[in-house]
Formats: C-alpha cells, structure tokens, sequence
C-alpha cells in the first residue's frame, strides 16, 4: 500500500479525504497540531473506514519535529499539504501569523521533501489565487489578479514556491489544487466542517441563523447581473475535494510528461445564487432559513466559477454529488455534532 503523508488532516477537508484514501487502497499517515481542529476526529474516521491513522500531533512549522515523522516513514509515496490557516478576515487582523504559518510550514515540508526523496506533492491552494477575475468560467489558464486578502496571498506565494521547487527538482512531480467552495460533510453525517471560532462561510453561518444563534441571515445584495440578483458561487462537495486528491495522486504515480508542476480547478463548473443556495436548505432541513436583502459586500464580484474539464481530462475526476446532497450531508451533521454549541 502506499503511504501518504496528509498534513491537516484533522482538519475539515483532510479528514474526508483520508476516507477516501483509505477506500482506495492508500495509506494514510496525518501530521496535525490541532490549533484549528480536535484529533477526535480521528475517531470517526477509523469508524467511517474501519481502519485507523498514525497520527503525530506536530507543527509543521517546527522542522525538527516535522523530520522525526519523515525518519519514521522513509517510503513515504506522496505529500498532501492541507495545513494551514484559512480564514479570509482574520487573515486580514493578523496577516504576520497567515504568512509565518502557510508559508514556514510549505517551507519545511519541501525541504523534507526533498531530503527524504518522496516522488509526489499535493499542495491546498484555493481559486482566491484567481483575485477578483470576471473572467468565466475560470479556467487554470485566467490570470491571477492582485490577491484580496493576506490568505490569498499565501495561496499565491506558496503555489509560486512550488513551482520554484518544482524547477529545481525535476524527479519531484507536483500538483496544485485550486479548490472553489468546499461544502458539505460525509454522508454518514459523522464528520463535516467544525468551524471553531464561529462560522464565516455561507453555509455554516446559515445553520447558525436556522439554530437561532444568529439573527436573520444577511443576503449581501440583490442588485447583481445574475439570474435572481444575488452573488453566484461554486459549491463543491468535500467528498468530491476528497476525491480529488485520490485521483491526483493515482496520476501522479503513472505521470512520465515533463511538465512537474501542474494545477486543477477543483469545482463543480457552475455557479448556484445565494437565494438558490438558501433554497436547497430549506429543502435539506424542512425549515425555512429567515433571511433579509442587505446591501453589497465591498470587494465582491458577481459571479465565480470553475471550468474543471482539466481535472476530468487527465485526472478521470468529476464532481458525483450536487447542491442537495451537500446540504442533507451537512443537516445530518449538524444533528449529528450540534458543532454549534461548541
Ligand atoms: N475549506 C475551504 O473553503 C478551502 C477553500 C480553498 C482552499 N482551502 C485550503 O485547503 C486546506 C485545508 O482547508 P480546511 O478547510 O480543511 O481547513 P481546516 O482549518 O479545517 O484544516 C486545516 C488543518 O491544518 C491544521 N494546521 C494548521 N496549521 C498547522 C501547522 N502549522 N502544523 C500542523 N497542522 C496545522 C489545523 O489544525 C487544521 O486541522 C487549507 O490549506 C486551506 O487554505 C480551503
């Protein structure tokens, strides 16, 4: 079996696609220190997969404790590098800590990398590298325009790391994963996104307004030029992300071409309006979400979404749930977890 290294995968997006590894033959060994996630969740995954994880509760930004994990596994087949932090505001208040921790750890990971001679990278990025493009769909071939936000920013730093490496380490083949909306939970409800210092992204926040822990939801403008008005968004299942991963790993093994650093738009290819959003919702829940028409959001484009036809093309990967089986899956957690109490 191969072994994969997964940095973050305590973490929302790294514990799903541990699954997915697992039902695919791989084997997974997760490096996590816990400042966003519990290791908990560990647990349910081992009762999902019916297989349990090394984990090593380390900062990757602490290199020497990040080596003793490479020491222990020297036939390691693959890195996949979720950690990091993620939050677009707070990355705003604290830009210092974003830059130290996604790039130190990107950093030693690399070196790691190097040293230890491990043939395949999975780096996290995210479509924020596109900044505000009105370009659509996006393609991996539309410009980067100025990052919004010091997160974004490390998005972009780090995929211009690796392709930096990439350069200088031929016989190292590397992808980067440029995610849109991750959404969604596993379909056994037992594991989902657990956001810690309360939700910023639209669908954890609408679970938060539907317990009554928040007031009406905000709708941030009805004026756009899109279908109904309201800001249009690509919403892709955390088990497709998942699944992403598995794929890009299994091309990496059987890769020969020259090109060692390529990048895949991760997302389901088109965009749903907030108000069809908060529909699928309603349906998911069998409640109704109270929401209110508020005004724009400064810095917020109208529309955003993924042509994915390269991940179809060379990785075999397409998007297999839609917009209701994201918000059943994470009805069925929130029941499940009540993550909100927390
Ligand atoms: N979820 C999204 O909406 C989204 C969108 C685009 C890109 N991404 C990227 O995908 C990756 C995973 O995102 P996620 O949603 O699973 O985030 P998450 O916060 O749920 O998981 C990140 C995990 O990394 C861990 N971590 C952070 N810094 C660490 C460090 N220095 N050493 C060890 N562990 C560390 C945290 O404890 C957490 O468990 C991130 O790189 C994120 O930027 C996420």
């Amino acid at each position: 079996m191969a072994k994969i290294l997964v940095t973050g995968g305590c973490g929302y997006i790294g514990s799903h696609t541990i699954i997915d590894l697992i039902n695919n033959g791989f084997e997974p060994i997760c490096v996590d220190n816990n400042v966003r996630s519990s290791a908990k969740v560990l647990e349910e995954v081992t009762a999902i997969s019916k297989q349990s994880v090394p984990h090593y509760a380390v900062d990757a930004c602490d290199m020497e404790a990040l080596r003793v994990v490479f020491e222990d596994h020297q036939d390691l087949a693959g890195v996949i590098h979720f950690a990091a932090y993620k939050s677009v505001p707070e990355s705003v208040v604290r830009p210092l800590d974003y830059y130290r921790n996604n790039l130190n750890s990107l950093l030693n990971i690399l070196e790691l990398i190097a040293e230890y001679k491990v043939p395949n990278f999975i780096f996290s990025s995210s479509c924020a590298v596109y900044g505000n493009s009105t370009e659509l769909p996006v393609t991996e071939q539309t410009p980067m325009l100025a990052a919004q936000s010091p997160y974004a920013a490390t998005k972009q730093m780090g995929e211009q790391i690796v392709q930096d490496f990439a350069k200088a380490n031929p016989e190292i083949k590397n992808i980067l994963m440029r995610y849109f909306n991750p959404a969604g939970a596993h379909p056994s409800g037992l594991i989902g996104e657990f956001p810690q210092d309360g939700a910023y992204n639209v669908i954890p926040i609408l679970v938060e307004c539907l317990v009554g822990i928040r007031g009406q939801f905000g709708v941030t403008g009805n004026d756009y030029d899109t279908r109904d008005g309201t800001c249009i968004r690509d919403y892709i299942h955390v088990m497709d992300v998942a699944n992403a991963h598995t794929k890009a790993l299994q091309y990496l093994q059987k890769k020969s071409t020259p090109d060692n650093c390529e990048a895949f738009n991760i997302g389901i290819g088109k965009g749903l309006t907030i108000l069809e959003l908060i529909e699928a919702f309603d349906r998911a829940t069998g409640q109704k979400v109270d929401y209110k028409i508020g005004s724009r959001r400064a810095g917020d484009v109208a529309a955003v979404y993924s042509d994915y036809s390269k991940a179809k093309q060379y990785l075999g990967w397409s998007p297999q749930y839609d917009v209701d089986d994201i918000m059943q899956s994470v009805w069925k957690w929130t029941e499940y977890s009540k993550w909100y109490r927390n």
